[in-house]
């Protein structure tokens, strides 16, 4: 099980850059995390498209093609060698001046992280997990959208740190006018009289992939999927929630603030989407 690293075309198993580089000093980058199933590389054209768009939302130019991204990509995976990877593609502002204004930063740093799979504990699935309805606020779309796949995280940092302080596995967020949007590496989706809802993109969150892949199967399975703006009281009664990211997959959520979802247990649909997911990995 190895980690290898490719540094702008150069694959170590360690790599440095500088303290100068702005991605560093004021969190001005772009990433997007991938991941394999046998060895195959999982929604890598739709990672790549959300790539492209959050570098073009701070404008960064992304300094190689697709098909150039996608190749270096493979060389760092065949170099790592593990069975599934973990891959995280990170492109930074670049080396410039101690100024936050990015003119002086003229080369961005394109970083290709390759580590063995990241895997949740079995139970998570199984069992289900406790997330807390949290007082940090995501981010209103107006200031640093949540669209935006950015290597500033911190408010969720913050809001994870907060949901841990209450024993829970992850944080759910509002936003500023108290609507639910997500947590914070994944989205968040709940069922309502046998209905699929999510918050919708307009209350400031990231497209997830998972999310989209998660909506065309449950439109193509016959479950009522509803996109929305709700406040959290929506959340009293309902049956199922889960949530929704490239590494954890479909991950049930059976209680909310400690308090049991439905009966505590994932339930049907829940279990449904997890085994369409599964059918959509294999098929890749
Ligand atoms: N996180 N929302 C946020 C804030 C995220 O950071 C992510 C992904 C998602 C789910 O998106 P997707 O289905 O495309 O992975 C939603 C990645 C996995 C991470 O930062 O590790």
């Amino acid at each position: 099980m190895t980690t290898r690293i490719n540094l702008n075309g150069d694959i170590r198993q360690d790599a440095h850059i500088s303290v100068f580089d702005h991605g560093f000093l004021f969190g001005d980058s772009v990433y997007e995390v991938i991941s394999t199933h046998h060895g195959q590389l999982c929604f890598a054209n739709e990672h790549l498209r959300r790539l492209r768009s959050s570098a073009q939302a701070i404008s960064l130019d992304i300094p190689l093609s697709d098909e150039q991204m996608i190749e270096e990509i493979h060389k760092t995976v065949e170099a790592a060698g593990n069975p599934e990877s973990y891959i995280r593609v990170v492109v930074t502002r670049g080396v410039g001046a101690m100024d936050i204004d990015p003119e002086t930063c003229t080369q961005p740093n394109v970083l290709i992280f390759v580590k063995p799979a990241l895997q949740y504990p079995a139970e998570n699935y199984k069992d289900g997990i406790n997330v807390a309805l949290v007082s940090v606020k995501r981010n209103p779309k107006e200031a640093l959208n949540p669209g935006i796949k950015t290597g500033n995280y911190l408010n969720n940092v913050l809001a994870k740190v907060e949901a841990r302080k209450s024993g829970a596995a992850d944080a759910l967020m509002l936003n500023p006018t108290g609507q639910l949007t997500e947590c914070t590496t994944s989205n968040f989706f709940f069922i309502r009289d046998q209905r699929l809802m999510t918050p919708s993109l307009n209350c400031g969150i990231l497209s997830g992939i998972t999310r989209e892949v998660v909506l065309r199967l449950a439109r193509e399975n016959g479950v009522l999927v509803e996109e929305g703006e709700w406040p959290p009281d929506v959340l009293q009664n309902v049956e199922e929630a889960f949530i929704t990211g490239t590494v954890k997959m479909i991950m049930p959520v059976t209680s909310l603030d400690g308090k049991p979802i439905g009966n505590g247990k994932p339930g049907p649909i829940t279990k449904m989407m997890m085994r369409l997911y599964q059918d959509v990995l294999k098929s890749l």
